[in-house]
């Protein structure tokens, strides 16, 4: 199969190295990808968001297959854009990306299902919206409606915090994300994510993960898009997980269908597991970053053929297997990221790092430039390795991570800490 890969960072790197190990792949493409991805793919700039473009370089090649990796390209429609013109395309339309792309899209959605979630409003009026905080007390949490790449969501302590985000948000801060805020009741749990992977009509369960969204050490600091992860998560146990496929999994495929927008692609779940049962916390409709690092080395079976079966909506005849192994990723850094970072530092050692046992280096934000590897991104490299638990894979990703000279970037040192502490208990 050829094999045309969206997307540029950690992620689609993991994707495009679970990709190229297929029996199935005959050629594959990235658009754009980095300098990771350039090593297992041609990397062709084309604008993700020209989506004519998109469509006339896979009529060009030949290709059999579109795989979206990010968000935003799900939202734009390419699957709609590219599936009119013959092209087949793995990920939601833009229909079913709402589960994502809108809040309140999905908290009404599950009010609709019964699926399990924190109670919520939705507001356009900041006054209401503050006298609905002050009606409820805090701590209380304040979404903006719409895609902000992490940057929409307030857990606040004080009603004082809640009501100066409904503020910021209402008043234009994060532009049409922010045109309209939901407000949720505050959970209190271990938050886990679960992953499936749907053809519309049937979930298959793919495996758990944890991911430390906070900057800096002790879970404290600014949100950023996600500075490392694991698989997989302890309260994911057998029962947890087919409690999770029966309650919020399996009404949401059926929900979407029956909606007449059925949900393909990858189904992720963000949730709080509380004294009363799973909750979800949001939708995502694709893998995450970098959640998908740590899957795809635990992943036994070809991507690509999975991938082509929820396409074909042929996942009732599979089964996917999973290695008993923990995986564990640390994301590197500029300095300065979530906030403003410089690009153009020198990476050296990457490759000494890669060639450890059990390590996989996956590129988000690089480059190459007169030969040098340089940062190119706020995330730059996921570290990635695999081990008997999460100890083990934790302190062989950080070994890694010691042969690797980048001044220009940080990391966190206690990725995996509470599943490691609960392992030691
Ligand atoms: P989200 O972008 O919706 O995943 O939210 C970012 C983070 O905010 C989540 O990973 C949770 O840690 C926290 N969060 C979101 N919604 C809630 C909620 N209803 N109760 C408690 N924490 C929440
Ligand atoms: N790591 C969180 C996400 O991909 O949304």
């Amino acid at each position: 199969m050829k094999v045309l890969l969206i997307g540029s960072g950690g992620r689609e790197h993991a994707l495009a190295w679970a990709l190229s190990s297929s029996a199935l792949l005959d050629r594959l493409w990235c658009a754009p990808g980095n300098a990771g991805i350039a090593e297992l793919a041609d990397c062709v700039p084309l604008d993700i968001a020209d989506h004519a473009a998109i469509a006339g370089f896979c009529a060009d090649e030949g290709i059999d297959l579109v795989v979206i990796g990010p968000e935003a390209p799900l939202a734009a429609g390419l699957v709609d854009d590219l599936t009119a013109r013959g092209i087949a395309a793995f990920g939601p339309t833009r229909d079913a990306a709402r589960l994502e792309s809108s809040k309140a899209f999905a908290k009404d959605f599950c009010v609709r299902h019964g699926i399990p979630t924190a109670g919520h409003r939705q507001f356009s009026d900041a006054a209401k919206a503050r006298a609905y905080i002050a009606e409820r007390g805090a701590p209380i949490v304040v979404k903006a409606d719409g895609l902000a790449a992490g940057k929409g969501v307030v857990v606040a302590e004080t009603v004082e915090e809640a009501c100066s985000a409904v503020d910021a948000l209402l008043s234009g801060g994060l532009g049409e994300a922010g045109a309209s805020v939901v407000i949720e009741e505050f959970l209190v749990g271990e938050e886990a994510s679960y992953f499936a992977l749907c053809d519309g009509e049937t979930a298959l369960a793919l495996a758990s993960a944890q991911d430390h969204k906070r900057a800096y050490d002790g879970d404290v600091g600014p949100n950023t898009g996600g500075m490392g992860a694991f698989s997989p998560a302890p309260p994911m146990t057998d029962a947890m997980m087919a409690r999770v496929h029966e309650e919020i999994i399996r009404p949401t495929v059926a929900g979407m269908r029956a909606e007449g927008t059925p949900f393909v692609g990858v189904l992720y779940a963000g949730l709080m597991i509380t004294a009363s049962g799973p909750k979800l916390i949001e939708f995502n409709v694709r893998f995450g970053d970098p959640e998908a690092q740590v899957l795809v080395m635990r992943l036994r079976d070809d991507l690509l053929l999975l991938l082509q079966a929820a396409v074909d909506g042929a996942l009732a005849t599979m089964s996917v297997r999973w290695r008993a192994e923990a995986a564990l990723t640390v994301v590197l850094a500029a300095h300065g990221y979530p906030g403003p970072y410089e690009t153009g530092s020198v990476i050296r050692n990457v490759d000494e790092a890669a060639a450890m046992q059990d390590v996989e280096v996956f590129h988000a934000g690089t480059r190459r430039e007169n030969g040098e590897l340089v940062a190119a991104g706020g995330r730059v490299l996921g570290v990635t390795a695999l081990g008997r638990d999460v100890r083990e894979a934790q302190a062989r990703a950080y070994a890694a991570i010691d042969v690797i000279d980048w001044p220009g970037g940080y990391w966190r040192r206690d990725i995996g800490w509470r599943a490691v502490k609960s392992e030691a208990g």
